[in-house]
């Protein structure tokens, strides 16, 4: 199926680029984080507050079900989608899964002022996150971005161009 979808940590700009990448290609872009908050009309701050990160990730798995059958879809995915595998697999079959992959230095200069928002960011900081979540990204994706040293525009050109090769 031809869809696109963007994983990483929080910070990694999966929202901004997977709505400028949609434009650009005339598809659908979907937030998978939005879309619960949508859905539930709860922020993600207020769900895990008073469900708890575990309801949370039963309904980032309930979605992904739902989403199986989008074509032409960019997908910008919450960062700890890849923690079920399951939710990876689905993803697989999708489309494209790009991880956006940048150091803890870029993520917290990019999450300053956000991490209100960012519940998993009250007792656990970027940098242990990022080391064990990057493996599983990089074991997701198909093609890794190191987006450190690159502008957003570069960023997108360099995923363009491959969904064309
Ligand atoms: C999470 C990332 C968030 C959101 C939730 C959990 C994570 O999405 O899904 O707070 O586990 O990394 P963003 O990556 O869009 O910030």
């Amino acid at each position: 199926m031809n869809n696109l979808i963007l994983i990483g940590m929080m910070g990694s700009g999966k929202s901004t680029i997977g709505k400028a990448i949609a434009d650009k290609l005339g598809w659908k872009h979907l937030d998978t984080d939005k879309m619960i908050e949508d859905m539930q009309g709860m922020t993600i701050r207020e769900i895990f507050d008073r469900y708890g990160e575990s309801h949370f990730r039963s309904l980032e798995a309930k979605l992904v079900e739902q989403l199986k059958t989008v074509e032409s879809t960019v997908i910008s995915t919450g960062g700890g989608i890849i923690l079920n595998h399951l939710n990876t697999m689905v993803l697989r079959e999708m489309g494209l899964i790009v991880y956006l992959r940048a150091l803890p230095k870029t993520l917290n200069a990019n999450l300053e002022g956000h991490t209100k928002s960012r519940p998993l960011l009250d007792h656990q900081s970027i940098e242990v996150i990022y080391k064990v979540r990057d493996p599983l990204y990089r074991n997701s994706a198909e093609l890794v971005i190191d987006m450190d040293l690159l502008s957003n525009q570069e960023i997108i050109d360099v995923i363009l161009n491959y969904t064309k090769r």
